[in-house]
């Protein structure tokens, strides 16, 4: 079995604690698609290719935004550690067959930082953050709110456009039914669902039947993915999905696996946000999965940047966490010294 190690002048525990950190990053079905591998003085994320979903995800491009969503994870719990992350994305590696063989990112020793406020503040939420499948309250999105979210995103390279405009709102409501359709007719996509979703709590992966909300309804007004297997449970009355939530769309300057890794931090700034001001987001990802209805949504909505996720906020209750593989399965094995790569600075002496 593989163990952990010190690195970047960390303890083994030290560092298994940054890697439960990265791995409590939302990925689609919670499939955590993500591998490290550990180095003296660097970490490595790599994309777990066998957790790849073909049907849903045919071009890895939600895999590489789950990945950069860990990656956030990590920076921010090495920052939490005093350590100053030196990222370098795709580093080096080449293209096999539409993948990208080698490390995603490099993480390497930069320096001391002590840990800001708000700093403090992501960190707390990555342990607290959830996909919130449930109604929210039909309350109004603060403006303050809108723009810390909007700054998150910047802060991360990435673009979050609000949509305000009904219209636009009504669009985006019938390109999320046509695209949920399309992909239900898909028998692949449909056994994809099966296998990761409604699944009963024994498992480390996947989406367990008691975070996957309650079953839609045909008088919803957004269609969102049935992810109970048709066994969720029905909604008391009256409790229907809030009417005017807050919809953003998450999008990336550039297009391409350095424009997803980064789309991916960005989004989890994003979310980690949501949760440090006491909003619940959920995803509604179908029109951005069906190429020809994404095209569609960037022309209708007139957005010229590249549309990656699509998100519902507003003010929800609490929910169960969804469960994460124990960080000894999330290990790449050791290299041999020879592989050891360059780094620009050294870590501080490794605490015992
Ligand atoms: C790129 C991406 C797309 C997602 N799309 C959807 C979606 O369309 N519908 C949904 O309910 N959840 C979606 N999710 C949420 C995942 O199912 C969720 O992150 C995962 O089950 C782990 O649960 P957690 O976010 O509560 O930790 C998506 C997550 C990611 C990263």
């Amino acid at each position: 079995m593989n163990t952990v190690t010190p690195a970047l002048g960390l303890s083994a525990t030290e560092v298994e604690s940054v890697l439960e950190a990265a791995s409590r990053a939302p990925s689609v079905h919670n499939s955590q698609p993500w591998r490290f591998r550990i180095l003296d003085h660097q970490i490595e994320l790599h994309a777990d290719l066998d957790r790849r979903l073909p049907a849903t995800d045919p071009e890895n491009r939600e895999l590489r935004l789950s990945c950069g969503a860990a990656l956030l994870n990590l920076r921010l719990a090495l920052q939490g550690h005093g350590i100053r992350p030196l990222v370098t994305l795709l580093p080096s590696g080449h293209q096999v067959g539409g993948d990208w063989a080698g490390p995603l990112a490099v993480v390497r020793y930069g320096g001391h930082a002590h840990p800001s406020r708000e700093l403090t503040q992501l960190l707390h939420a990555v342990r607290t953050r959830r996909t919130n499948r449930r109604p929210f309250i039909d309350a109004p999105v603060p403006t303050a709110h809108r723009t810390q979210l909007v700054r998150a995103a910047e802060s991360e390279r990435g673009w979050l456009h609000i949509l305000s405009d009904s219209q636009h709102q009504a669009t985006l409501r019938e390109l999320i039914a046509r695209a949920h359709h399309e992909q239900m007719a898909n028998p692949d996509f449909t056994a994809e669902l099966a296998t990761w979703t409604g699944r009963e709590d024994n498992h480390h992966d996947g989406v367990p039947l008691s975070a996957g909300g309650p079953q839609p309804e045909p008088q919803d007004e957004w269609v969102l993915r049935d992810f109970t297997a048709g066994r969720g449970h029905t909604r008391v009355p009256g409790k229907d999905f809030e009417p005017h939530p807050l919809l953003v769309i998450l999008c990336a300057f550039h297009e391409g696996p350095l424009a997803e890794l980064q789309a991916g931090q960005a989004l989890q700034h994003t979310l980690l946000t949501t949760t440090t001001l006491g909003l619940s987001a959920s995803f509604l990802s179908q029109p951005i999965e069906v190429p020809h209805i994404r095209a569609e949504l960037r022309r209708a909505l007139k957005i010229t940047l590249n549309p990656q996720a699509i998100l519902r906020l507003g003010f929800g209750s609490p929910v169960p966490a969804t469960p994460r593989r124990p960080v000894t399965d999330l290990l790449m094995p050791s290299p041999t010294p020879t592989t050891t790569q360059r780094h620009s600075e050294h870590p501080p002496q490794r605490r015992s």
